[in-house]
């Protein structure tokens, strides 16, 4: 079964932690948490106060997603504020191998992610030492663009690589994800689901229940 992971980007922030509420006791399993720092992506959003602050109301899974250059600078303050896993850009590591070591050595969970345009295979290297890979399905930086196209035949390639590893990590989607594409999308190997404005435009409990119905089928 797909697990969900609402990404409060598109949450109002005026009542993040109502709205947080409301989609761990309609059942969501993961929470996306979206850092950007201005360099790696054009826009910031938020950073460690605002996970600490909400680590004391929830126990939900924080799925932290760190679109921020040289990642390894922030690893051990993300990890003490209450990230459960934090996942690095392929693309803003020069040494992602230190990077990785250094999630681990945190004690929490690892992933790797690559925007749109970056080769599968350079995840081939890495792909038994990530608990979670996320495949970006929009450039990194906004909520609310459309879905690439192109996600489905990379997923199928990240699926094929994952199901060779020892230690299969989960496969993640990010970006674009409504109720019309969300069957397709797990269909062709996704396990996990980012979905910010498909949850958080609306009721929020509602529209979660709605996607893990259609999670369940697959
Ligand atoms: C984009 C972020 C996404 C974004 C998804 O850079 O990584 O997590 O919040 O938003 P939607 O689901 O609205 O495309
Ligand atoms: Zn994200």
């Amino acid at each position: 079964m797909g697990k969900l992971s609402p990404s409060i980007l598109a949450a109002d922030f005026n009542r993040l932690g109502e709205q947080i509420y409301a989609v761990e006791k309609a059942g969501a399993d993961y929470l996306h948490i979206d850092v950007m720092d201005g360099r790696f992506v054009p826009s910031i959003s938020f950073g460690m106060p605002l996970i600490k602050s909400i680590r004391k109301e929830t126990s939900m899974f924080f799925d932290v997603h760190l679109m921020v250059e040289e990642p390894i600078r922030y690893i051990k303050d993300f990890a003490d504020c209450g990230a459960d896993l934090i996942t690095v850009h392929y693309e803003a590591c020069a040494d992602l191998d230190a990077t990785l070591e250094a999630i681990r050595e945190s004690g929490i969970k690892r992933g790797i992610t690559i925007k749109p345009g970056t080769p599968v295979n350079v995840l081939e290297k890495y792909i038994d030492k990530v608990d979670l890979v996320l495949v970006m399905s929009v450039e990194p930086g906004f909520g609310g663009q459309k879905f690439i196209e192109k996600t489905y035949e990379r997923l199928g390639k990240v699926r094929k690589m994952a199901q060779k590893s020892e230690n299969p990590p989960e496969i993640e989607v990010d970006g674009g994800v409504t109720a019309e594409n969300i069957e397709k999308i797990l269909e062709a190997g996704a396990d996990v689901i980012v979905a910010g404005s498909a949850v958080f435009k609306g009721d929020a409990g509602q529209n979660v229940k709605r996607l893990l119905g259609l999670c369940k089928k697959h």
